[in-house]
């Protein structure tokens, strides 16, 4: 009898042992990975001929994303900041980014106005004297997650500024690319 409680003893404590380790892995930073991302960043990397640079980062706000970028190397003035349909930044130009994300086939347009937009319109940056221009702004409209996730999209930063007109803004040249990627954890 007493040979036999100690084996269900042992075999309870194995239980316990398993399951606690399945508690551990379940909580670990390897399950978190699959959780849906609540910070990107985009690394932004000059054209040819530019000196333009920086970094964007998006992260979920209680009303959308807050999307928040510091970019030097701009001439002053105003520069068309857009996400572009692929996360690509393997063209000297630039143009292996694509067009605007549009997922909703909408019209181009001005992101701080009430009306029809590519979900990719950012309006401008506004470099000072010194070339450099920083974005501050919570988007309600742009995903994280989801079928219109901006993840895994490009983002670029033009060579003029983006007028609003059609069908793209008149932005210009591309001085500035890069690729939206998951964020490491904060
Ligand atoms: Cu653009
Ligand atoms: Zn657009």
């Amino acid at each position: 009898m007493r040979i036999r409680s100690l084996a269900i003893a042992a075999m309870a404590a194995g239980a316990v042992v398993a399951s606690a380790t399945m508690a551990t892995l379940a909580q670990g930073p390897a399950m978190k990975m699959e959780g849906e991302p609540t910070r990107a960043v985009a690394v932004l990397i000059p054209t040819k001929d530019s000196k333009a640079a920086g970094t964007i980062t998006f992260s979920k706000a209680d009303k959308g994303t807050r999307i928040q970028a510091e970019v030097t190397g701009l001439a002053p003035g105003k520069h068309g900041f857009h996400i572009h349909e692929f996360g690509d930044a393997s063209s000297p130009d630039g143009k292996a980014a694509g067009g605007h994300f549009n997922p909703r086939g909408k019209a181009h347009g001005d992101p701080s106005k009430a009306g029809p937009r590519h979900l990719g319109d950012l309006g401008n940056l506004v470099a000072d004297e010194s070339g450099k221009a920083t974005y501050d702004l919570i988007d309600p409209d742009l995903p994280l997650t989801g079928p219109t996730a901006i993840i895994g999209h490009g983002v670029v930063v033009h060579e003029k500024a983006d007028d609003f007109g059609q069908p793209v803004g008149n932005a210009g040249g591309r001085v500035a690319v890069g690729v939206i990627g998951v964020a490491k954890g904060m």
